[in-house]
Formats: C-alpha cells, structure tokens, sequence
C-alpha cells in the first residue's frame, strides 16, 4: 500500500462527547525512549507529533506520568503542538502517579486527582483537558476508594470546566456501568489485540450501546514483541496463529503485519478508536494508512477464528 496522501480522515470519525475525532489516532506513550532503551532522539519525536497533525491526526493520547528521565510525553507534545490545532483532542489519563525520580506512587486517592489534573495542565499549557479517563489499577483493592469515588472526583472537576469529558481504562463492564451512574463517559482504553486475550470482545458492544469509544492499548504490539510476533517465552498457539494470519493477510494486500493489526481492531466497530505509538516517522505514515485498508470479509474470518 502506497502511504503517500493517505490521511486519518480515511479512517472516519467518531464523536468523544461534542468532539469529533478520527478513528486513527497516535499514542505518545512512545515519544520517550528507543525501542532498545535509549532515549529517544528528541527532534525526531517532534517530528513525529507534527507530521501526525499533518496527516489528519486529531486524537493524541498522553499522561503526565509518561517521562523518562530526560523526556515527558505532555512536553514534546506542548513544544510540538502549541499554539494547539482547535481540531486536537489530547486525552490523558490519572489514577497512576510517579515520584520525580520516577519511581511509581500509591494509586491516588480521590482528593489527590485534582493534582494530577492540574499538573497535566501545566505539561500541556491548556487551560482544561478534552478527555481524562481514570486508570484503574489494583489499588481499588488497597484502600483508594471506590470508582464511584474516585470518577465522582473528577466529575467534580469536569463541572468545574477542568475538564471536557471523562473516561476510563482497565476496566470491565461492570465498573463501566458503576461509571456511567456518575457521569457521563466517552471512552473506555483497556488492553486489546488480536493476539491478546479478547474477554473485552462483548465489552465493545456494550461500550457502543452506551455511545462510549473503547480504545484498545497495544493494538500492535499485542500481547507479544513489537514486531507483532509474539516472543517465544509469552507466546500461545493462538499468539503464534495470530501473527501467522496476520502476515499472510498483510502479504496478500501488500501492507505489513502492524498495519493488518490496526485494520482489524478498526474493523471490530465503529466506536473502536486506534491509538498506536511510535517514534519513527516511516511507522506513523503506515499506521495512519492502515486507516484506510479495508479487509475482506475473507480475511475477517482467516484473522477471527483464531480467537
Ligand atoms: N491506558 C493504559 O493503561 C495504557 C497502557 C499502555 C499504553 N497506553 C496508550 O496506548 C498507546 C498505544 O500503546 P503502545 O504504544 O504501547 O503500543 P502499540 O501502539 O500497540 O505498539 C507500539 C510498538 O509497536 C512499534 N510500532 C508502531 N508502529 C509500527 C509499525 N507500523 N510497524 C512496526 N512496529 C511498529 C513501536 O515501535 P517504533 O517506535 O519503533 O515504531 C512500539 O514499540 C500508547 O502510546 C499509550 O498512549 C495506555
């Protein structure tokens, strides 16, 4: 498949709440490090970030506890990005919080959200955030309150104008519907793939019936290595038969293995967003273009009875 001219438009559009956003999005998880570690060559990630917002890209999701000791995801998406597009919805995510060094803190407590909100807004340089989905951990078993608790929290922030919409992520049905009894909910991030265990197959239509996006994490790198093979130790047979029909079905359109993967997550339902993350230029314009492949019903069924 030729990238050239291929934009996210061609993925389509879905609503998060009043705003509209293509499908084929970019996650800025990546922007940090190499693939081997090393930190990550810091105009190229720039580069990265504008050329996604030239090529359509109008969803970009983020957190402040994206950094590495020399890089944040929130600044290089600010010193990319602003004076920002009125298009770009930037949505983080709060719950999980590191110490400057680094090192990972107690899930945060519902009267502690309001920090980690604010200091997404200083990263970023906005005055309210589009989208903030509640990341929920184990700590729901440590004593950090309820979700209830917790989403009630920002609900609070979200009638304060700190917020536009609100989501969540690791979660299932359950703590969707516990959600949606306290405010009104965009979107669900939880981990999906083709090659990652699909419990949250039913959970899409759910998410769809309530007008919620869900918005899988890893919907390339799956539940194996980058290359989207997955590696010897984590790999099942299904892993394996996974990435066997996704190479054949790439083969047989011309795209490669991560492009089929995207396709096929975007083919699971319109409310289904892709986030992909990546620090190589080459690599977005094929992800932005997977936007555009469109499977057969042939290669649905090859890719589907795997799972
Ligand atoms: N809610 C949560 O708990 C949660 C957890 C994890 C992630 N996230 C979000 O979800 C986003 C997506 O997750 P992710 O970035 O970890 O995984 P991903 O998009 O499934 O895969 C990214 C990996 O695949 C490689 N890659 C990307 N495009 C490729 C291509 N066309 N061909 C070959 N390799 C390619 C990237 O390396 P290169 O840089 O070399 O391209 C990177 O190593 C993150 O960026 C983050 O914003 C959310």
């Amino acid at each position: 498949m030729t990238t050239e001219m291929i934009t996210a438009a061609a993925s389509g559009t879905w609503q998060l709440g009043d705003r509209t956003v293509n499908r084929l999005g970019y996650g800025a998880m990546r922007t940090m490090a190499k693939g081997n570690g090393d930190p990550s060559d810091r105009d190229t990630v720039i580069a990265v970030l504008r050329r996604a917002v030239e090529l359509g890209v109008n969803h970009i999701d983020t957190a402040a506890f994206y950094f590495s000791s020399l890089r944040s995801a929130n600044e290089l998406i600010n010193t990319a990005l602003a004076p920002y597009p009125d298009d770009l919805v930037i949505t983080t995510k709060v719950g999980p919080g590191r110490g400057p060094a680094g090192d990972w803190l107690p899930e945060a407590r519902p009267e502690q959200l309001r920090g980690q909100v604010e200091e997404n807004l200083r990263q970023l340089g906005r005055d309210h955030l589009d989208v903030v989905n509640l990341r929920i951990g184990a700590g729901l078993d440590r004593g950090v309150g309820t979700l209830a608790d917790r989403f009630g929290a920002l609900a609070e922030l979200r009638e304060a104008g700190l917020i536009r919409h609100l989501g969540v992520s690791n979660v299932g049905p359950d703590h969707l519907r516990e959600a949606l009894a306290v405010a009104p909910v965009v979107c669900v991030q939880n981990k999906y793939s083709l090659t990652t265990a699909r419990e949250d197959d039913p959970f899409i239509e759910l998410c769809a019936e309530h007008g919620v996006a869900f918005v899988p994490f890893f919907a390339i790198a799956g539940g194996g290595n980058v290359s989207g093979r997955p590696s010897a130790r984590e790999a099942t047979d299904r892993d394996r038969a996974a990435a066997a029909a996704a190479e054949q079905v790439a083969a047989e359109h011309g795209v490669s293995p991560a492009q089929v993967r995207l396709a096929w997550t975007l083919h699971k339902g319109p409310n289904v967003l892709a986030i992909p993350g990546t620090g190589n230029l080459g690599h977005l314009e094929e992800n932005v273009a997977a936007g555009a492949l469109r499977l057969t019903d042939d290669d649905l069924a090859r890719l589907d009875t795997i799972g």
